[in-house]
């Protein structure tokens, strides 16, 4: 069949902006190294516009986030020597709106322990451990020690939790001088303790990735920890190790029912290969974590990830949000380890998602997680174009050269969805493509990189077309996209299935075109400019 494109009258909310366009090889620290502001061409092509990246060096898991007096901090495993993994410290960063963040000087660097792997932080509001003066609470970071030269020696029990404490509201950190906190019985895998306040027994759970399950402990005061239980050996995917868990209580805002939601991310065995995270729903007693019946046999094969692109890995949650606020805010790392070491940039490797609101919901007898990204963005929301309904005949334009694409929210509505298929395409003038959308015949939406600009520096980069199975069945399907210079998060249906992938174009991606087997409709279609940078 004969296609066609049919442009469309686009109608401009504003006239501000639119014109222009503008298996991990884990080495053994070092100083930090002066780098010169970053100028060069790469920089500019590659570095986000809003996405949290790191000056100069390597980055991966998202830690120790918190919340206290205004102010979010976000650390991070970091290598600020070299920007492939290696001896890990912990960088820090703050912002005030989640979206804009400021480097902040490192936080924990390695010491005679070993190098500082990934955890969690809270404000110890109670002085439960004591190690809080005056005032202000201290805060408390909970992380695990990876001794390389044990490790290297032969034995098994390299890696422990140690704590580091802050008593001027996280600028500043020292370490406890009676670290670890808890020892290793000999197991190699057993890292990234998530600390959580368990209201109903006044104490402290750990919950900690052990190889293939994940161990809870408890504690009064952050210093003194016992087992609790195990969970997961038999449950979910296995097709990895498991990493950075974490375990929340949620309120199904429908019915305001709570349940306990735990985090678990695996590398590999992700859904679209390599790093992925799961999540189970369930109850849980202060003791043990008991799965929802719904989830209480399933295998490997699943539809419980919080994102089925290829690159949001090693998530986890904000602690002390105020009662107030009351949201679960969640960020991961917008990398895989199956090539994250590789991707074409060079002063500093890899970039945060944006941070993202979770939902708890029920429809019929299944709990899911929706993620959208935090309401913060859409204060930096300006000039776009809002159309009302477009005809989609063949390809069809729907925006053109007027919206500069490496920082834009889109989002529209397909209604009455059929058997078909629905293909979106972001291209560039060097014919490069990221294609996504949704087969309606297989009721999968899809998600295609290969030609999207550079693939080569790893194989496995741009050969697999991502899917995920759509378990709405709702008959509008709702689309909201958040796009930087190289990186897409597609939330689908309100954020029941989440799809984030990067991709490195030669040029900027300039148009967006629809394509259909047969015609359909878009309505609701809004592209918003964002104002950063
Ligand atoms: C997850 C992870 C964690 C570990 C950290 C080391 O990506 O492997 O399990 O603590 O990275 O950098």
């Amino acid at each position: 069949m004969k296609k066609y494109i049919l442009l469309l009258q686009i109608s401009l909310l504003t006239s501000v902006g639119l014109s222009s366009c503008q298996d991990k090889d884990k080495k053994g620290a070092a100083p930090q190294k002066e780098v010169s502001p970053a100028q060069s061409e790469e920089e500019f092509a590659y570095r986000p516009n809003f996405h949290f990246t790191p000056d100069s060096g390597w980055m991966n898991d998202p830690n120790g986030m918190f919340y206290l007096d205004g102010t979010y901090h976000l650390f991070f495993q970091h290598n600020p020597d070299d920007n492939v993994w290696g001896p890990m410290h912990w960088g820090h960063a703050t912002s005030t709106d989640l979206i804009t963040w400021e480097e902040q000087p490192i936080a924990l660097e390695p010491d005679e322990h070993g190098t500082i792997f990934s955890g969690s932080a809270v404000v110890d509001h109670n002085n439960t451990s004591g190690l809080g003066e005056g005032d202000i609470p201290p805060v408390i970071a909970i992380f695990t020690y990876h001794d390389a030269e044990a490790e290297a020696a032969g034995r098994d029990d390299f890696q422990t939790q140690g704590i580091a404490y802050s008593l001027d509201k996280g600028i500043t950190w020292t370490k406890y001088d009676q670290n670890p906190v808890l020892e290793n019985p000999g197991i190699r895998d057993f890292r990234d303790p998530k600390v959580e306040w368990y209201e109903e027994e006044q104490k402290w759970i750990m919950s900690l990735a052990v190889q293939d399950h994940i161990s809870f402990y408890s504690s009064p005061n952050l210093l003194e920890w016992e087992h609790e239980s195990d969970f997961g050996q038999n449950l979910g995917g296995h097709g990895g190790v498991w990493e950075c868990p974490d375990l929340f209580k949620m309120t199904v805002e429908e019915t305001g029912e709570e349940k306990w939601v735990l985090l678990v991310s695996i590398n590999p065995g992700g859904p679209n290969g390599g790093s992925a995270t799961q999540y189970f729903i369930g109850d849980f007693d202060g003791t043990t974590f008991t799965p929802h019946e719904s989830i209480a046999e399933i295998g490997e094969e699943h539809d419980y990830w919080i994102d089925f692109g290829k690159d949001n890995y090693a998530g986890v949650t904000w602690s002390n949000i105020p009662e107030s606020d009351g949201r679960d805010i969640f960020i991961g790392w917008m990398s895989n380890w199956e090539y994250a070491n590789e991707v074409p940039t060079e002063q500093w490797r890899s970039a945060m998602t944006v941070p993202r609101t979770l939902k708890l919901k029920k429809e019929g007898d299944t709990y899911r997680i929706f993620s959208s990204p935090v309401e913060e963005l859409e204060q930096y929301y300006s000039a776009g174009v809002e159309q009302k309904e477009i005809i989609v005949e063949q390809s069809t334009q729907i925006a053109s050269e007027d919206i500069n694409f490496s920082k834009a929210a889109i989002s529209f509505e397909i209604p009455n969805l059929q058997e078909q298929r629905y293909e979106f395409k972001l291209g560039n003038t060097e014919g490069e493509e990221l294609l996504f959308g949704y087969s309606g015949k297989d009721k999968e939406f899809f998600l295609n990189r290969g030609n999207s600009g550079l693939t080569e520096f790893k194989d496995v980069f741009g050969k697999n077309v991502s899917t995920a199975p759509r378990t709405s069945d709702a008959e509008t399907l709702k689309v909201k996209i958040v796009l930087d210079k190289t990186s897409i998060e597609i939330f689908y249906d309100r954020g029941e299935t989440v799809m984030t992938e990067i991709f490195f174009p030669n040029e900027p991606y300039q148009t967006i075109t629809a394509d259909g087997e047969q015609d359909f409709i878009i309505e609701n279609l809004q592209i918003n400019q964002l104002k950063i940078n």
